[in-house]
C-alpha cells in the first residue's frame, strides 16, 4: 500500500483494465520513439502482455509475472539490449506521457514515475 490511501498503486491505477490501458498507450509511444523503437519486435503484443503481468505485481497486484516466468531478474532480462541513460530517460518520458493521457492525477503519476526511475536507471548497461 502507498500514499496513505489504503490502496495499492495497482488499485489506484484501475487494476487490470486501467493498467492495460496505460501500458497500451505507453507502447504506442515507445514504437514511435526513435531511441527505443529499434530495440522492440514488430509484434509488440507479447511485450504488452508481459509488461502487464510485471507491472501488476510490481504495483502490488497479484504476482502474475512470477507465476508465468519465474523470478523477474529484470536487469538480467535487459542485458541483451543496449540500455543507455538516454534510453532510460526516453522510456520514463513515454511512461509519463502515457499516465497523463490516461488521466492519472498528478500526485499518483509522479509517485509512479518515481517508483520506476530506480529500475530504469539500474537497467542501464551501455555508456
Ligand atoms: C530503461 C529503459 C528500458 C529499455 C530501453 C527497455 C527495453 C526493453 C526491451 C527491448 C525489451 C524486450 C522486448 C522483447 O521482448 O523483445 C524489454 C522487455 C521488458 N521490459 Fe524493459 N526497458 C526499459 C526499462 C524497463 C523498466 C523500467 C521496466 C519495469 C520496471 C521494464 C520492464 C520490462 C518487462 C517486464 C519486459 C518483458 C520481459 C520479458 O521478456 O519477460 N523495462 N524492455
Amino acid at each position: 500500500m502507498d500514499m496513505d490511501s489504503g490502496q495499492t498503486i495497482y488499485q489506484q491505477l484501475g487494476e487490470s483494465a486501467g493498467l492495460l490501458s496505460i501500458i497500451e498507450t505507453f507502447y504506442g509511444k515507445v514504437v514511435q520513439e526513435p531511441l527505443l523503437a529499434p530495440l522492440f519486435p514488430e509484434d509488440i503484443s507479447p511485450v504488452i502482455e508481459r509488461q502487464h503481468q510485471f507491472l501488476t505485481q510490481f504495483f502490488g497486484g497479484p504476482p502474475l509475472y512470477s507465476e508465468r516466468h519465474g523470478h523477474p531478474m529484470m536487469r538480467a532480462r535487459h542485458m541483451r539490449f543496449p540500455v543507455t541513460n538516454e534510453r532510460a530517460d526516453a522510456w520514463l518520458a513515454c511512461m509519463n506521457a502515457a499516465l497523463r493521457e490516461n488521466d492519472v492525477e498528478d500526485e499518483l503519476r509522479e509517485f509512479v514515475i518515481a517508483r520506476l526511475k530506480g529500475p530504469a536507471y539500474h537497467f542501464v548497461n551501455t555508456p
